[in-house]
Formats: structure tokens, C-alpha cells, sequence
């Protein structure tokens, strides 16, 4: 066996001896078996969820799509694709073949109500009288089928909108709306059906290790929790940049750009958590109370103010690691005169008592030199009395790295070694894979573990998501009908348009761009 297979099997061990939440047996029923996230994503991370023993027992997987397969099948074309994305590998065949007898295929088109009688049939045919009633629908389709699928299931009998410790659940991908008005006609069609408790929306991003550390890091420590509010903290800055351009996604992109794709969710859920007061209690509701309070909070701008304090860029031709990469304008599936965002950067206030007047800098691009996210809290500089003038003080910063190279950096100012006084910035670095090894789960893992027992605190509650669709939709109706100007477009594989860097420049302050790994 490899040292790297030694190594993992160390980690399971370790982790088994652990104690985890006893979790019910549970039927996950998978709209768009047949899809691309099933697939990558979701059989993956089901697959690992019983490799580490975290399934319930037991536990059962159906399928359902449109296309013509057999159990078997099915079963062959997942364990493929397993052998293509599985995080850990090789695939452990002992418990590949066990995962297996648990997955099952029902081929009908979510339109078609004798679908939802061949699926009742499924999961009524199972002899364990728990699969029959704890039933998680994960709705992995496009979005203009998921009332569809909510209302037919309720229809069935298979969707019950009830209380109880473990209801029937639904788990709704992202995109969830386009807007406010799409997401609160969404929200009011699935409310038809079930209560808001048994609505899981997904955003990945919530699922990852290092997201979720936000909160235990700032609610854990008491060193770093008293400096954080508007006395110690001169700004903050998120990054979320891709080396990846828009491919062969042009014609989804065109209709959803930066802002829809990455800032109403991803980043406004980071914002959330950086930003937070403490919750009461680590219960679902509660942490979410907060997050909704917090992006309640952020100032509304008018359309003047938008255009003053928010910036869009587009990528035109360039290299990202010397790969030449074509205009956004010119990708698959783009209008030529598109003025759609494939950058944006914002700077905004959250109005309330620990954060009146810092300012958070977002930012979030394609086409970038890196794919990093990390969010950096830089501190009010020392007052530079004792040094010689000509010595420039680095303030100090701490930055969480959300990925890669998950961990935390503090920096500050050190002397260097000789008789004067000169002073250089320095780091302290905490790195996950050098302090826990390099065993962690996908996103997908987390999230599926917490929808089977019935836990929401890892996903978006209804006001959440109607909250940051306002902020977005303020921002994007103030673009209406404006065409990008020369300094809003970058070359691909720089860091963005210059507007983006006036925008600090105007404040006397200057982006801090994501380092590569050492
Ligand atoms: N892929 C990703 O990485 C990713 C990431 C984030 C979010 N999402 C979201 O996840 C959802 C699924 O994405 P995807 O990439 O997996 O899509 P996809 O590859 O296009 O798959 C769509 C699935 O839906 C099924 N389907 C569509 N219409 C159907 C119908 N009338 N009856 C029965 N089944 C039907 C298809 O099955 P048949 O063709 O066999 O009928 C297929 O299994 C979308 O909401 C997407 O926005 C995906």
C-alpha cells in the first residue's frame, strides 16, 4: 500500500474512534441522476460519506432522470465516473460494492405523474419501514423544474408538509432565482408544498472546511474576536478569483455574470460570516438570524452611489499562465457587444455599531493569475512615532485562506537582524494540511451529511436569500442600459480592470492580491 493510502487509512481510523451524530436511516431520492453533478459532485461525495461509516444504516439512493438504464447500469456509470473524481483514490472496491446495493434507478420524466407512482413503488418496496418515511429529495435539475417537482411529489403523498424531528426534505441546487421577484415567487411555490425547515438551499461554499472555520475562529479566540469592529479594523477585503475563463459556459454566463454567479451568493455568504455578531446558541436558526441581520445591514446605494462604488470589468484577450486566452466577447455562445461582467469590485458599509465606517472591498473575477479565495482583515496602522520617517509601518493584516493552501496568516512588522532599526513585514502562517493532513472532505460531504440529519445551519434560509437578491438587484438595475467603459475591461491574467484599483486609490489604499503557493 502507498504511504499516501497508509496515511488516509490512519485519518479514517482516527476518525471512526470519533464520536458523529447518530443519523436516521434515510432514502436520498437524486432528481438529474443522470447529470453532470451527480456525477462529479454527489455520488463522490456519497461514496466517501460511507467510507468514513457516516451513512446512516441503512441508508438508500434512487435515481431519477429521463435516461435509459438499468440498476446495473447506473451502477456501472457511477462506479466510472468514481474512478474519475473520487478526492481519495483508488476507489476502495469492499466498500464500493456495499455502496452499491444501496443505489437504485428510476427512469421517468419529472413531468410525467406516473413517475412519481413508479417512485412511491421504489421506496415503498423497501423492507426497512424508516426508508419509507425519512425521505430526502436532492433536486439536482434546472431550476425551472424544482415547483414542478415539489408540487408532484405533494401530490403523491411523498412530500408531507410537516413538523417533526426528521420531516421530508428537500435540497435545492443553486441557482436559486435570478433575482428577487424569481426568488420570492420560487420561495412562495415551495412553501405551497413544505414549511421553510424542510428547504435546504445549497451554496457549496458554506460546505467547505475552511468557510465554516470563519465562525469557530472568530467565536473561539478571544485575541483576534476584541479587535474586530470598527476601532482595530481599517478595512477588509474578499477575494474570489478564477484562472478559469467562461469557456463553453458563455451562454449561461450571458445571463448571469459576476454578480448573479459568485456575489449574491458566495460572497455575500462570506461577508455574512466575517461580519456577524454572535449568535445566541450554535443552532441553526440562530446563526442564520445573525447572518440575515448582518447583510440587513449593509447600506443601500443609490444608483448614482453604484455607479461611484461598485465596478464591472471585462476580460479581453490575454495569457493566464501562458495559455492565450480570447476576449470574453469572443468565447462561444457571447454576444460580440456584450457589456456583461466577468469582473466586479465593491466597496461597501455595513451599517451598524461594530462596523460603521469600514469599508469592505469585494472582489471577484474570471480569467484572473490565480484561483484563491481569502478574505483579509487589515488592521489601523501603528502610529509610526518611534521609527525614522522614512520607515512606511506595514499594517498588520490577518488573512483566512479559504483555498487553496486552507489556513491562516497573521502579519506584522519585525526588526531586522543587524543594529539599526529597520523593520520589514513578516508572517505567521497556519497551514490545515501541515496541522491535520491533507484529508479534507469536499463540500459536498459536509452538506449531504447535515441534509440526511436534518440540520440547516449550513444552508441558506429563505430571507437570507431574499435579502441578498435586494442588494444585488440594486446594483445590477443601476447598470441597465450603461456600456463598459475602456477602464472597466483587463487583459486576462491580470487582476482586473484599473477602475477596480481607483476605486481603493480614491480611499489611499491598494488591493492586496492572493499569493501563489510556496
Ligand atoms: N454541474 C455543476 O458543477 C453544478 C454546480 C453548481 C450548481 N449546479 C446546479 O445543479 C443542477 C444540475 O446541474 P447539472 O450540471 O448536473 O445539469 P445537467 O448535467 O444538465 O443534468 C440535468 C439532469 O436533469 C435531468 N432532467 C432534466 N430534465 C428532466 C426531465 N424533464 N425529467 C427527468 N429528468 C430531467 C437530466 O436527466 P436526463 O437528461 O436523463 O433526463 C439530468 O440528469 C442545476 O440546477 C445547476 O445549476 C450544477
Amino acid at each position: 500500500m502507498s504511504e499516501s493510502a497508509d496515511h488516509l487509512d490512519e485519518l479514517l481510523a482516527s476518525r471512526a474512534t470519533k464520536p458523529t451524530r447518530q443519523v436516521d436511516p434515510c432514502t436520498i431520492v437524486i432528481f438529474g441522476a443522470s447529470g453532470d453533478l451527480t456525477f462529479r459532485k454527489l455520488i463522490p461525495a456519497l461514496y466517501h460519506l460511507a467510507l468514513e461509516k457516516a451513512l446512516p444504516t441503512p441508508y438508500r439512493i434512487i435515481g431519477y432522470a429521463r435516461r435509459d438504464k438499468t440498476d446495473d447500469s447506473f451502477r456501472q456509470e457511477l462506479r466510472e465516473a468514481l474512478t474519475q473524481f473520487s478526492r481519495t483514490k483508488p476507489v476502495n472496491d469492499d466498500v464500493w460494492t456495499e455502496f452499491a446495493k444501496n443505489i437504485v434507478y428510476c427512469q421517468a420524466d419529472i413531468s410525467d405523474p406516473a413517475g412519481y407512482e413508479k417512485l412511491r413503488q421504489i421506496i415503498q418496496s423497501s423492507p426497512e419501514p424508516r426508508l419509507k418515511e425519512n425521505l430526502l429529495f436532492y433536486l439536482s435539475v434546472q431550476p425551472s423544474l424544482f415547483g414542478e417537482i415539489a408540487s408532484r411529489l405533494s401530490t403523491v403523498g411523498l412530500l408531507k408538509k410537516e413538523e417533526g424531528l426528521t420531516p421530508d426534505r428537500l435540497i435545492i441546487e443553486k441557482p436559486f432565482g435570478h433575482d428577487l421577484a424569481s426568488a420570492q415567487e420560487l420561495n412562495a411555490e415551495l412553501i405551497r408544498f413544505c414549511h421553510e425547515r424542510q428547504i435546504f438551499r445549497i451554496d457549496h461554499y458554506l460546505g467547505k472546511e475552511t468557510v465554516q472555520n470563519i465562525l469557530m475562529f472568530r467565536f473561539s479566540n478571544a485575541i483576534f474576536e476584541r479587535l474586530w469592529h470598527r476601532e482595530s479594523i481599517d478595512h477588509v477585503q474578499i477575494t474570489v478569483s478564477e484562472k478559469i475563463g467562461v469557456g463553453s459556459r458563455g451562454g449561461y454566463y450571458e445571463e448571469a455574470g459576476a454578480m448573479r454567479d459568485m456575489v449574491q451568493n458566495h460572497m455575500l455568504q462570506i461577508l455574512a460570516l466575517v461580519g456577524m455578531e454572535p449568535p445566541a446558541s450554535v443552532e441553526a436558526e440562530n446563526i442564520r438570524d445573525e447572518k440575515v441581520k448582518l447583510l440587513k445591514s449593509v447600506r443601500p446605494m443609490t444608483p448614482q452611489q453604484v455607479l461611484e462604488n461598485v465596478v464591472r470589468g471585462q476580460y479581453f484577450a490575454g495569457e493566464v499562465d501562458g495559455e492565450a486566452r480570447p476576449a470574453y466577447r469572443s468565447e462561444p455562445k457571447v454576444k460580440p457587444t456584450s457589456n456583461v461582467e466577468t469582473y466586479t469590485a465593491i466597496r461597501l458599509f455595513i451599517d451598524n455599531w461594530r462596523w460603521a465606517g469600514v469599508p469592505f472591498y469585494l472582489r471577484t473575477g474570471k480569467n484572473l493569475p490565480l484561483s484563491a479565495s481569502e478574505v483579509r482583515v487589515q488592521f489601523k496602522a501603528a502610529p509610526n512615532i518611534l521609527f525614522s520617517a522614512r520607515t512606511q509601518l506595514d499594517p498588520n493584516s490577518l488573512t483566512l485562506r479559504l483555498q487553496p493552501n486552507e489556513g491562516i496568516t497573521l502579519r506584522f512588522n519585525g526588526k531586522v537582524p543587524g543594529a539599526g532599526t529597520e523593520l520589514r513585514p513578516v508572517r505567521m502562517r497556519f497551514s490545515y494540511d501541515s496541522e491535520f493532513g491533507a484529508y479534507t472532505p469536499e463540500a459536498y460531504e459536509r452538506l449531504l451529511l447535515e441534509a440526511i440529519a436534518g440540520d440547516a445551519t449550513l444552508f441558506i434560509r429563505r430571507d437570507e436569500v431574499e435579502t441578498a437578491w435586494s442588494i444585488v438587484d440594486s446594483i445590477r438595475t443601476a447598470w441597465i442600459g450603461k456600456s463598459l467603459t475602456n477602464r472597466e475591461f483587463y487583459s486576462a491574467g491580470t487582476w482586473g480592470p484599473s477602475a477596480a484599483d481607483d476605486l481603493l486609490a480614491r480611499d489611499q489604499r491598494e488591493w492586496r492580491n492572493p499569493q501563489p503557493a510556496k
